[in-house]
């Protein structure tokens, strides 16, 4: 999908898609710098659009993990169906319901999860439910990793981790704080 056809799609759902343009290849970078990618059984993407970070992620992952991406938007599904990988299932549902999926896939518990959820857009008690499902599906070294354009989320990400650190990528539009977050 090109960048038109990305923004026409934030026409037509603002609130659900909360970005105007893929992110670039610097803020995938961001994001995807922590993880490591030798031991990796199972990433979880939260929000996968039109799949900027789902391609990096399949450069990069073993041969035997799995990706589950969980994308709400019936459009950008059907583009990520056109991944012929098999090691990524397309969950067209919420991120909220996490648990349902992995049970359905036996995962116990997941490694990494990477997150574009507009959280400002998105209710506060969804946002809450999220956060504690993810705290709950990862295995105890696992990490979250989130973009924002604002550092809004912070103290809701405080709440649940540990650790949170803070980055900004200002190479992307609009200019993004990454959060990774652990234990
Ligand atoms: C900012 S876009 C990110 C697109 C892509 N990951 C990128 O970085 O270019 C956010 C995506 O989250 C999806 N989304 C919003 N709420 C969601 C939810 N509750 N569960 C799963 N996906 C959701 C939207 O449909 C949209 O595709």
């Amino acid at each position: 999908m090109s960048k038109k056809d990305f923004f026409s799609a934030f026409l037509k759902q603002t609130k659900n898609i909360g970005a105007i343009a893929p992110s670039s290849r610097f803020l995938v970078k961001k994001m995807l710098d922590p993880i490591d990618f030798k031991t990796v059984k199972c990433i979880v993407e939260f929000g996968p659009g039109t799949g900027s970070i789902t391609h990096e992620l399949l450069n990069l992952m073993p041969k035997d993990s799995v990706l589950l991406a969980f994308e709400i938007n019936a459009d950008f599904c059907e583009i990520l169906n056109e991944i012929k990988d098999p090691r990524l299932k397309i969950i067209s549902d919420t991120a909220e319901n996490i648990e349902l999926y992995l049970k359905e896939n036996n995962i116990e518990r997941v490694d990494y999860i990477v997150s574009s959820l507009p959280f400002a857009m998105i209710p506060n008690g969804i946002v809450k439910n999220i956060l504690a499902v993810v705290k709950k599906v990862l295995k105890p070294a696992g990490m979250f990793m989130q973009y924002q354009y604002s550092l809004n989320a912070y103290k809701k990400l405080k709440g649940t981790f540990k650790n949170v650190e803070i980055s900004f990528t200002p190479i992307n539009i609009p200019p993004a704080f990454v959060f990774v977050c652990n234990d």
